[in-house]
């Protein structure tokens, strides 16, 4: 048993109570520079196994989103390396989590994810529970001698929503998801993430270990080498980062070329760019002919009024959103292994989830569409694919690529340590809390 305060979540709160300022530096060792992470983290199997014992079941995890489990029966497996988390939505319309295993003898109770479920039957000897957990049936009981119905529910798993996300935990002493989100929700709030609704969820296997993937949406650094095309309509060198304790954030304007460029660029230039890259929120996909920017304008306005324009023909208002808001990217880092990406008119989520080998991973991406808070529930298109056949988009298929790259370089022999810059603070970020759970130094 953990007493609640030495808990790792409660510790990180600890760490970061009265540090944080809120400012772009954050509270990461402010002008200590450059940081030595070992590089056994990413390929050892011994600390993969430390990671699977005290950080995956005790972290809360983004399973799926409440389209998956809208409606009474819906129900949804989340796995995370041997662990596996059924989320049911009960008769009563409660979101339930249970550790996937029946009381008799472990077998699984169910895979995958579907509706109509009206209750847990498991499919090896029989035993059946309500979808509250509650064991109802057990074939042939008598041969269990005076077995009580009531001593064998379904063992719970925490569950909680934020916006249309699911979590779960699968520690019941961890503080709760609202504790562990930190002062992201109210840093969001402007963009009613209830508005969302899923359209499509990708998981796909990576040569890499999960941090290798998570560490890729935890910094901007590599955007003037990694994404040439991107660098010329985003300003990546006044992008603050933020910093509370699980989680932290990066902000990105895009609309106007990276300060990078001495003397800048042409709108034609930056047009073009962010056609290239990102064209399809203003359901434009050829490069060329640059919109005039009227006086008094800037080309990321007249960008941002596309945006809208083209947001009102999916079904989306945008007309509540300024150009501020529908042209900087608010991108959340939540520990260990989430990033969340809002916009005005887009939201999504990638995780990175640790594979059968430390060298291997599952990266995943949930897509989103802006509807309204009243609008219905559908089942996402979840889709499972090969790694050659993972199509991100233009940025994030750059991310990917590099991935195998970068695990084979961590394991050469030579290469005992990686080495950080507070730039890449939400990568510290990550090494910091991970010591934490895994009860280790920084040099370990
Ligand atoms: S293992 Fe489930 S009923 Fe036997
Ligand atoms: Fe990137």
């Amino acid at each position: 048993m953990t007493a609640p305060q030495d808990h790792p979540a409660i510790a990180d709160a600890r760490l970061h109570q009265g540090v944080d300022d809120g400012t772009a530096t954050g509270p990461v060792d402010p002008g200590a520079g450059l940081v030595r992470i070992p590089a056994h983290r990413y390929t050892s199997a011994e600390f993969a196994e430390l990671e699977l014992r005290r950080l995956w079941p005790r972290t809360w995890q983004l399973a799926c989103c409440v389209d998956h489990v809208a409606e009474p029966g819906d129900w949804f497996e989340y796995r995370v390396g041997p662990f596996s988390v059924l989320i049911v939505r009960d008769g009563d319309g409660t979101l339930r989590a249970f550790q996937n295993a029946c009381r008799h003898r472990g077998n699984s109770l169910c895979s995958g994810s579907g509706s109509g479920l009206a209750e847990l039957k498991c499919g090896y000897h029989g035993w059946t529970w309500d979808l509250a957990g509650q064991l109802r049936r057990v074939p042939g009981r008598k041969g269990f001698g005076s077995l009580k119905l009531s001593e064998f529910p379904l063992l719970s798993a925490q569950v909680d929503t934020w916006g249309p996300f699911v979590f779960v935990n699968l520690d019941l002493e961890a503080p709760g998801l609202d504790v562990y989100l930190e002062g992201v929700p109210a840093d969001v709030s402007w963009a009613r993430l209830e508005e969302f609704r899923c359209t499509a969820s990708v998981v796909g296997e990576v040569a890499a270990n999960w941090k290798t993937v998570a560490d890729g949406f935890s910094e901007t650094y590599h955007i003037q080498t990694l994404h040439p095309e991107l660098l010329r309509n985003i300003d990546d060198v006044n992008a603050p980062q933020r910093l509370w304790g699980h989680t932290g954030k990066s902000e990105q304007l895009y609309g106007l070329a990276s300060p990078r460029f001495a003397g800048g660029l042409s709108d034609a230039e930056v047009w073009d760019s962010f056609v290239v890259t990102q064209g399809g929120r203003m359901g434009v996909s050829e490069p060329g002919s640059v919109p005039e920017v009227p006086e008094g304008s800037t080309l990321a306005d007249v960008i941002a009024e596309r945006i809208r324009v083209h947001a009102a023909t999916q079904g989306s208002d945008l007309s509540g959103f300024d150009t501020d808001r529908i042209m900087r990217l608010h991108q959340y880092n939540l520990f260990p292994n989430c990033s969340v990406l809002v916009t005005a008119d887009t939201l999504s989520a990638l995780v990175a989830r640790p594979g059968a080998v430390p060298g291997m991973a599952e990266m995943g991406i949930f897509a989103f569409r802006r509807a309204s808070a009243e609008a219905p529930y559908a089942k996402p298109m979840d889709l499972r694919v090969a790694f050659e056949d993972l199509d991100l988009g233009y940025v994030l298929n750059q991310d990917a690529a590099v991935l195998a790259g970068i695990q084979r370089g961590l394991n050469q022999p030579g290469l005992t340590e990686i080495v950080l810059s507070q730039e890449e603070k939400r990568v510290i970020n990550t090494h910091r809390n991970l010591e934490r759970y895994l009860g280790i130094g920084p040099a370990d």
